[in-house]
Order: structure tokens, then C-alpha cells, then sequence
């Protein structure tokens, strides 16, 4: 007896819809690129309870002929290509012809449509896969689809779902990224009968940003506008105050798709680097055009991710792009050196202080190897002589007029001598405790200019260094090692000097280390120390950082936060904060 059988379409459509519908957000990503690619101008979405009970989607777009309706929500069934040739050059957001027919196995839907040459329109109706009628009926040009009970006769499915309010803000991110996308169509968003947003549709990318992401954000962005090799990238980056701790507010769209775009996140981040520390994420809303040809869209049913026949092409477009909008956007710090034979100080202040991207690009003519600091002049930074001078240089000798942008104030004055005090040599590093000497951006020595004389001249003390190997049971934090700390450099790495090693500390890792044992330390306590706000500082949040914020909120509130969201303007109240941590960090830690 055979044993295999073909399935009925039922079946095979439930098997597929799972791929191109999983939830709420996904239908309403399918419905309003059908309104997109119908030529609408004007769309509006509206939701109930995340969408699980409604949703509706409104456009002035092409309509469908009744005759049609029918064939809409069979699998397969498309108007937008016709041959294999068409998969090559696809201008449309949709093309597989899956989307309705996903839609209507898993839900009660409605259909209202009319053409513009007809005088009337028409509405199906259809009941998780069943069509129940098709009736003519009088309606405005354009399309409503209407789906009720998304997944009630599927149970399987409908436990996958979360939260009304998790997949509303699903939902939104969704619509968000579509009108992003197309600023030339305006687009409405209602949830549970409030309006979230709306756009213009007047064309302008800019505007589309300041009604969807808020006007906090849209006050920082850089524009961006370059072509190369047939690849056109346009659009803004957020200057780097915008940068966060993920990479929710990074927006790819190719061919005006929003795609999850690797290559041009990698190219975006590292045109960023030296622009923000390392862990922060760029924000940007850019659009990538090129040749459909060269871009594979069907690799997955929902066309969330894309193919490049060339990613370096992608990669490099991009980052020429960002790249000269903020050397061109954003003022970096300039030294001004006299034209007099390089001193050690020169050498030491200008490898500090110059963007390493700028330094790569210098254009004195000096021969480069001179520009790096030698074994010898290194000494003398840290033996306070200059190399090959004689005299040790003054404090004030080191100080240089230098220009400051915005984002950090540079001096080279930390070497004044009321600034001098360094831990004493030989004290221990206490990271974990607590203590005076957590290593905080705030207090991070400064290099001890005159105990360090010693070292050109003397072997450095090991002070009671111990003088047996560390035990394996005994942890070695429990015995902390003595140390020295020799200096900062780039206001990023801490050198110290540990027995026989020098440790290259990243002074931001070692910070975020810190605060993440601190918030370890806070869960496990029942009544963490929280700093709680008179006013409560506003965070700014996207969609899904406050879905996350809410989906987590025991958690979080273990860790001693507590906060309002508001839902108007984009951001989370917060009310109080582990008393360990500095406004500024904590805000940058419940985004995180
Ligand atoms: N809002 C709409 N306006 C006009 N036509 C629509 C709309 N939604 C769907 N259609 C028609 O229904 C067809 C099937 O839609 P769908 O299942 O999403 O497949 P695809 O978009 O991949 O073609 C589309 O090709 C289009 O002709
Ligand atoms: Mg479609």
C-alpha cells in the first residue's frame, strides 16, 4: 500500500502561510507593500489588540477587478511578473504570489475593492481558506482588506503569539520602517483607535523621519548623498550622539526595501569608527538603489534579506558615503603645531589626539615612520624628557592649542602638577569591590610624571610582588597583584605596569565591566540601592527597545530601575536608577 500522499491545498497552504505569516506584523507588511505596489499615495493602517483581533489597510492605490478577487488569495497567483526573465528585474515589493493567499487560510478576511474605470466595486469574503461570497457593492477607488481572527482556527500557531502590547509594537516597527521607506506615499498608523503617526507623503525623506522617529532624532541627522559604480546611496545618518547600545535604529533600504543588510551595517559602523566608542551602534535611515539585477530579493518568502552580485560594491558605496558626510559634517579636533623639528611632545600629543583615520591621510609629507613614537621617546614621555632634549619639559611646555568639536574637549594639560597624584606604586586594583579604585572614566589617573622618572634610569621596585605561584583555588582577584599605572593614551587605554608585564586596559570595556558586576550584583540582592528621580529623565526609545523594556520589566526592575513609557514621545520616563551608576550610564544602560 502506498504511503505517500500529496497534501490538500488546505494543508499546503497552512504549511506555507507559517513561512510568510507568523504574526500580526508580518500580514501587515504584506498587505501595505500590495498597497505600495498598487501606485497608493495615501494608506491607512489601523489595529486592535496588536492586531490578533483587526486589522484594516486602506489605499487610493489601482484596485482589483472583481473578476480577480478570487484568484488574489490563491497561492501563486500574481500581477506583478509573468516568466522566470521577470525574477531578474522584479521593481515591485511583492512578486511570489503568497501573501493574500497566507493571509486568507488563517483568517476571516474582507476584500472591498474597486477599480477607477468601474462604477462599481467588489467584496469577497472568505473564511480561513473558504470563499463565502464575492458581491458587487459601491466603494471609494482603491482597496480596504479587512482580517479578523487572524490564527483563531489554528491554535498551533496562535500560542506562538505575545502580548497584545508586544505585537502592537511589532506592528509599529513594521509600518514605521514601510513609511520610512516610501516617503512619497502617505501613511496613517492607528492602534486601538489612537493615532500613532502619519506622514506627509509629500516625497521628503526628512519629513517621513521626523514623523516616524520624532523630532529628537531628526535634529541630528547628517545627510548622506553619494554614487559610485551605479550604486546610489542617499538618505542620513544620526550624528553620533545617536548612537546606541544595538542596532535598532539602523535602517537599510534597497531598491526601497527594508532589508536586514549585513554588508551595509559593517560598512556603516566601520565609517563610524573613531567617530563613537567601541560597543555603540550608528543610527542611520538610508536608501541604497541600484540595478535590480545586481540584487537577489528572493532568497526568503518574507524579503527580509537580500543577495548582492557584489557585496564589496555595497560595502564600499557605503562607506564612502557615510564616511565623507561626516568628515564633511562633523568637525574633528585640529592641533596647530609650530613648523619647528618635532619634539617628543609633538610626536606623543599628535598620536594622541589625531583621528587615526586622519593620520592615515596626512598629508605634510613627512616620511610616515617618523610620525610613530620610538622606544626612546616613549621613555622620555614617561621619564618626563623629551628625546634627545636635555631638559625635562615644564608642565605648561606641554600644553597646545588645540580646537575642540562638540563631542570632546581636548587639552593636553592633564599633565599639570596639581593633577599629578597617581595611586601610590604598589597599591592593588581593585575592580570588584567597589573601592577608591574602581577604574572609572572619571577616575582614571593620570600618568605620574614624577615617580615614573625612575623608570629610564632604574629598574622599578616589584613591591612585595608574591613571591609564590597564585594557588590554584584561591582566585586571583582575591589576591589582587600590585601594579603602576604608567599613563592614558588616546583617552581610551590605561597602560599598567603589572610584575613584569605592562596590561593594555580598555578603559571603556573595563567600565562597562564594572557596571555589568554592579547590575549582577543588584539582581541578586531583594532590595537593590536605586536612586530614585525628583523629575524623571526622558530616554529616547524606538519601538522595539520599549516592547523589549516592557517584555523584561521584572528583570530590569531587579537591577534597581524603574521608569514610565510614553508612548507620544518615543521614550521611557525613567523614575529611578541603581544608585551605582551615573544618570548619564543608566539611561545608557536601560536602552542597552
Ligand atoms: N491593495 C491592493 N491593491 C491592488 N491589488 C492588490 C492589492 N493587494 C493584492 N493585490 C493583488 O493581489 C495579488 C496577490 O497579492 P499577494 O498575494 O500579496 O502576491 P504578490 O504581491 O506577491 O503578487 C497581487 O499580485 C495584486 O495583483
Ligand atoms: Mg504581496
Amino acid at each position: 500500500m502506498s504511503h505517500i500522499i500529496i497534501l490538500d491545498s488546505y494543508v499546503a497552504n497552512l504549511i506555507a502561510a507559517g513561512e510568510v505569516v507568523d504574526r500580526p506584523a508580518s500580514a501587515i507588511k504584506e498587505m501595505l507593500e500590495n498597497s505600495i505596489d498598487a501606485g497608493a499615495t495615501s494608506i491607512t493602517a489601523e489595529i486592535k489588540n496588536g492586531g490578533t483581533t483587526f486589522m484594516r489597510i486602506t489605499d487610493n492605490g489601482s484596485g482589483i477587478e472583481s473578476a480577480d478577487l478570487p484568484l488574489a488569495i490563491k497561492r501563486h497567483a500574481t500581477s506583478k511578473i509573468r516568466t522566470e526573465a521577470d525574477l531578474n528585474s522584479i521593481a515591485t515589493l511583492g512578486f511570489r504570489g503568497e501573501a493574500l493567499a497566507a493571509i486568507a487560510s488563517v483568517s476571516k478576511l474582507r476584500i472591498m475593492s474597486k477599480v477607477r474605470e468601474n462604477k462599481f466595486g467588489a467584496q469577497l469574503t472568505v473564511d480561513n481558506g473558504d470563499i463565502i461570497s464575492v458581491d458587487t457593492i459601491g466603494c471609494p477607488d482603491g482597496t480596504t482588506i479587512i482580517c479578523e481572527e487572524l490564527f483563531a482556527a489554528v491554535p498551533a500557531r496562535r500560542k506562538f503569539l505575545k502580548s497584545d502590547r508586544a505585537e502592537t509594537a511589532a506592528a509599529a516597527a513594521v509600518v514605521e520602517k514601510i513609511a520610512l521607506s516610501h516617503p512619497e506615499v502617505s501613511i496613517k498608523f492607528i492602534t486601538d483607535g489612537t493615532l500613532r503617526f502619519q506622514t506627509a507623503g509629500d516625497g521628503r525623506l526628512y519629513d517621513a523621519i521626523y514623523a516616524v522617529l520624532g523630532r529628537d532624532f531628526a535634529k541630528k541627522l547628517i545627510p548622506v548623498d553619494y554614487t559610485t559604480a551605479g550604486i546610489t546611496v542617499s538618505g542620513f545618518v544620526g550624528d553620533p550622539s545617536t548612537s546606541r547600545g544595538n542596532r535598532n535604529l539602523q535602517n537599510f533600504f534597497i531598491n526601497g526595501r527594508y532589508v536586514k543588510c549585513r554588508t551595509a551595517a559593517a560598512a556603516l559602523e566601520n565609517a563610524f569608527d573613531s567617530y563613537i566608542p567601541h560597543e555603540r551602534f550608528p543610527s542611520c535611515v538610508l536608501m541604497i538603489k541600484m540595478m535590480p539585477a545586481f540584487v537577489d530579493v528572493n532568497v526568503h518568502p518574507a524579503k527580509l534579506e537580500v543577495k548582492f552580485s557584489d557585496d564589496r560594491a555595497i560595502f564600499d558605496a557605503v562607506f564612502c558615503a557615510v564616511k565623507n558626510a561626516l568628515i564633511r559634517d562633523i568637525d574633528r579636533p585640529e592641533l596647530k603645531f609650530a613648523a619647528t623639528a618635532k619634539t617628543a611632545d609633538d610626536v606623543r600629543a599628535r598620536n594622541a589626539f589625531v583621528p587615526v583615520y586622519d593620520r592615515l591621510n596626512d598629508t605634510d609629507g613627512d616620511p610616515k615612520p617618523t610620525e610613530k613614537i620610538s622606544l626612546e621617546e616613549l621613555e622620555g614621555v614617561f621619564s618626563g624628557k623629551a628625546a634627545g632634549t636635555a631638559d625635562a619639559p615644564s608642565p605648561a611646555a606641554l600644553k597646545s592649542e588645540i580646537k575642540t568639536d562638540e563631542y570632546k574637549t581636548v587639552t593636553i594639560s592633564s599633565l599639570d602638577s596639581e593633577r599629578l597624584a597617581a595611586p601610590p606604586a604598589g597599591q592593588p586594583l581593585d575592580f570588584l569591590s567597589g573601592g577608591e579604585n574602581i577604574v572609572t572614566s572619571a577616575s582614571i589617573p593620570h600618568i605620574d610624571y614624577k615617580a615614573s622618572e625612575k623608570v629610564s634610569s632604574e629598574p622599578v621596585p616589584q613591591p612585595a610582588a608574591p613571591s609564590e605561584p597564585i594557588k590554584a583555588e584561591e582566585s586571583p582577584l582575591a589576591t589582587p597583584p600590585f601594579y603602576r599605572i604608567l599613563g592614558t593614551a588616546f583617552n581610551c587605554y590605561i597602560f599598567v605596569e603589572l610584575s613584569d608585564r605592562v596590561l593594555v586596559v580598555d578603559q571603556h570595556a573595563a567600565h562597562e565591566r564594572i557596571i555589568f558586576e554592579t547590575m549582577k550584583e543588584n539582581m541578586r540582592s531583594s532590595d537593590p540601592p536605586s536612586q530614585i528621580m525628583l523629575l524623571p529623565i526622558p530616554v529616547p526609545l524606538t519601538t522595539e527597545e520599549a516592547a523589549a523594556l516592557e517584555a523584561n520589566k521584572a528583570e530590569i526592575m531587579s537591577i534597581g530601575f524603574s521608569w514610565k513609557i510614553d508612548t507620544a514621545a518615543r521614550c521611557a520616563d525613567m523614575l529611578s536608577y541603581p544608585a551605582q551608576l551615573e544618570s548619564e550610564a543608566a539611561a545608557a544602560q536601560i536602552v542597552k
